[in-house]
């Protein structure tokens, strides 16, 4: 049986994240995964969360099945978290699912029942595990320009003269804020470009949100999501808690379908919830309740929004005493952009040579196309990152 099988390729986030746990120096710099940590390197749980976990152990009387949906009370917050009052609730139906990515796996496969010759348009780059999936449910995956490495900034011109050419053929993968990996992201002005030629071309959007209020704020992460909502009548989101709520290992996300009206929806979501059936029965509930307690308790509510401030403006602190510290020992403002960007990551657009050189001599662990991870960067590490930066870029 297994005599026909190769070996896979690793995926490349979670094999440096072993390499760098392997990796006995003293003082090692971990910027791999996408995970918060402290300034002591730790990621810890939120407070509220650990208070609704607590409130979960204290009240819980049953582990009976939830339903193939999931936590609907969670899937009802989540929807009202990222698309506002943007669409109509009776064309919005939502699943919960297990991580971000579980979510992305649903909406893909759905996508494929309904649409099965389409073309799934990614990003360049991308969340390296954006192009497998879509291959995987079974789309032929092409590449949108979007990054320029040499100016840090979006090539926003050649991106709409790519979306003007799209068709009702085409499944457009946008990231709804923080792009991952390269921490640039789109403007509201370029957020109502975009989504004008999504209406005019007929393209589907399916928009990855996995970062909302690391970026500018909860609200304000929103808008490019909320602005495909008001204009356009199909598309679908997938949510994760993962980062925002910091409950990685508990895998907590949400399918969102929009129909163009409530009969459409309801079509929509039995394949959604017969796609889930059919895959792992339905969501484990325990993330998604301490999620649905949070956001549905204001005391909870403005806790969890005060710990995530919290780490959005560490970040950008990050991100300024980064820039700061390269330009000081460089005289250089070639790695201004670092402060501009949003997000966890950023992509600080050194060669694949500089980024192992980094690792081998330096113990600094960054992703092979030189993303970085902001958020895991401790204050006492800034000063040491940026003299291994200046001196290996010479
Ligand atoms: C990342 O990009 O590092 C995170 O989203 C974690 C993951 O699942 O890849």
């Amino acid at each position: 049986m297994f005599e026909t099988l190769s070996k896979a390729p690793q995926d490349k986030i979670f094999a440096l994240m072993a390499e760098y746990a392997a990796d006995k120096r003293d003082g090692k710099i971990d910027l791999g995964i996408g995970v918060y940590k402290d300034d002591a390197g730790n990621t810890p749980i939120m407070s509220a969360v650990k208070k609704a976990e607590e409130r979960i152990i204290a009240t819980a009387t049953t582990k009976t099945y939830v339903g193939v949906a999931g936590n609907k009370g969670f899937s009802a917050a989540m929807v009202k978290l990222a698309l506002g009052d943007s669409v109509p609730l009776d064309r919005v139906r939502a699943a919960q699912a297990p991580g971000g990515t579980g979510a992305l796996w649903v909406l893909l496969t759905l996508l494929k029942r309904a649409k099965p010759d389409a073309t799934v348009w990614i990003s360049d780059p991308s969340w390296p595990n954006h192009a497998p999936m879509a291959r995987q449910a079974g789309f032929a995956v092409e590449h949108y320009p979007y990054f320029d490495p040499e100016t840090g900034t979006v090539r926003f011109e050649d991106l709409l003269a790519r979306f003007e050419k799209f068709s009702k053929h085409d499944i457009v993968l946008l990231h709804g804020c923080c792009h991952n990996p390269t921490g640039a992201n789109l403007t509201p002005e370029q957020w109502d470009r975009v989504v004008a030629l999504l209406k005019k071309t007929g393209a589907f959007p399916l928009v990855d949100m996995a970062y909302q209020g690391f970026g500018d704020g909860l609200e304000e992460d929103a808008y490019g999501l909320r602005a495909v909502g008001r204009e356009i009548e199909q598309f679908v989101c997938a949510t994760s808690c993962s980062k925002n709520f910091g409950v990685y290992r508990e895998r907590v996300g949400c399918a969102i379908i929009v129909g163009k009206d409530a009969a459409q929806a309801d079509i929509v979501n039995s394949q959604m919830l017969n796609v889930i059936r059919g895959a792992y029965s339905q969501p484990p509930d325990h993330g998604a309740e301490i999620v649905r307690l949070i956001l549905e308790d204001d005391a909870l509510r403005a806790e969890w929004q005060a710990e995530l401030e919290a780490m959005r403006t560490r970040m950008i602190a990050n991100r300024k005493a980064l820039a700061e510290a390269i330009r000081s020992r460089s005289n250089s403002s070639d790695f201004d952009f670092v402060a501009e960007h949003r997000g966890m990551f950023s992509l600080l657009g050194l060669s694949a040579e500089t980024v192992n050189h980094l690792k081998a001599e330096n113990a600094v662990y960054m992703l092979d196309d030189s993303r970085i991870n902001i958020a895991g960067l401790a204050d006492d590490r800034i000063q040491r990152l940026a003299d291994a930066v200046v001196a290996a870029s010479r």
